[in-house]
């Protein structure tokens, strides 16, 4: 049985002194992703969705409950009635009352299925802030427009999708025939799928998760260079988070899937226009933002984790928004018996 040697690190039980939540949080968290990663990736490939994700889940909250803060879990895996862990509203952290108030977006594993079919770019993930911001997504879809750096403040999600394409290929000093747009592989993408290709960009169609691809659309040079579509509403926040510390943009609309979950949705004092745009700060107002994913499949931007006799090998990205942070992290975690020289793979 492997064991992460973090275990043996006593976590404190304030944050320390002269350090700020934002940064003390931007070491912690990367345990808990780390962990949910490790654990997770030990079901690849056997087509078991529900043991990945509660293999991720169960170590994600373990690892969270060591934390120093008051965390309330406000993207999740459901109501408290539909998910025994992690769920909307639970507590979350050592839950002293001297300790600060935060928020928390987790997908413990954000593309189960490509975990579970062995398929690339599913992440462990979640984004923390102070309390009030995150901004409390409904559990229904969003259409989404994601750009990087270059063409923040520029595209606008209800423009036809040249003018947006147009946008994003002049601010990169380059043709649309140069862009690459990712886009989930669903029928009701028909129209967007045939507009893009009319328009002559490139399409990176994927079966699921487009988290991972809002972060690869706003780091320069990861030949990724927008998303488009309709996906998850929670999905939407935490690719919010991710590319607000990346100096990117995202808009996006509510679309929802059935007249239920706009009644919930109203009841949860959502404004049920779908009309309103959400701008990257809608979806994440908070000053001290922290993201964090780790790889649990290989895929674009991040290595997914790897076994050996020795213990395992982790990589992450972990971002600070208000201290303009930016870490990969390649971690290997020792097993306690430690046998043997450390394998590399
Ligand atoms: P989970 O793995 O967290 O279930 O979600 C994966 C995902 O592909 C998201 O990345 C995406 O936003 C959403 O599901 C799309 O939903 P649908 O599969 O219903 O089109």
């Amino acid at each position: 049985m492997l064991e992460v040697l973090e275990r043996e690190y006593k976590m404190p039980t304030a944050i320390p002194d002269g350090v700020t939540v934002e940064r003390f949080l931007s070491r912690e968290i990367l345990g808990v992703v780390e962990s949910a990663s490790i654990a997770a990736g030990r079901f690849m490939g056997t087509g078991d969705r529900n043991a990945v994700d509660a293999a991720a889940v169960a170590a994600m909250r373990e690892n969270l409950n060591r934390i120093p803060m008051n965390g309330t879990i406000v993207i999740g895996e459901g109501e408290r009635d539909e998910a025994p862990m992690l769920y909307i509203g639970e507590k979350v952290g050592q839950n002293n009352p001297e300790l600060p108030e935060m928020d928390l977006a987790v997908d413990p594993i954000e593309g189960t299925n490509l975990v579970a079919n062995g398929l690339p770019n599913s992440i462990a993930t979640l984004a923390i802030s102070l309390k009030g911001g995150l901004f409390q997504a409904p559990d229904t879809y969003m259409r989404k427009l994601i750009v990087g750096p270059s063409a923040k403040g520029k595209v606008d999600i209800n423009a036809p999708v040249k003018y947006n394409l147009s946008v994003i290929a002049m601010s990169l000093e380059r043709n649309i025939e140069d862009i690459t747009v990712v886009i989930l592989d669903r029928p009701r993408h028909s129209e967007l799928i045939n507009d893009v290709r009319q328009c002559g960009a490139r399409i990176k169609l994927i079966s699921d998760g487009d988290v991972m691809p809002a972060i690869t659309t706003a780091l320069s040079g990861s030949g990724i260079h927008a998303v488009m579509g309709i996906g998850g509403a929670p999905e939407g926040v935490l690719a919010a988070a991710a590319v607000k510390c990346l100096g990117g943009e995202i808009q996006a609309q509510i679309r929802w899937r059935s007249p239920e979950e706009r009644a919930r949705g109203e009841a949860m004092g959502i404004d049920p226009s779908e009309e309103l745009v959400y701008e990257t700060n809608d979806l994440v107002p908070g000053e001290e933002i922290v993201f964090a994913a780790t790889g649990v499949t290989t895929g674009d931007t991040l290595t997914g984790v790897r076994y050996f006799g020795t213990g395992s090998r982790t990589h992450s990205i972990v971002m600070a928004y208000k201290s303009g942070i930016i870490r990969f992290v390649d971690t290997i975690h020792m097993s306690s018996e430690r046998r043997g020289p450390v394998k590399f793979h």
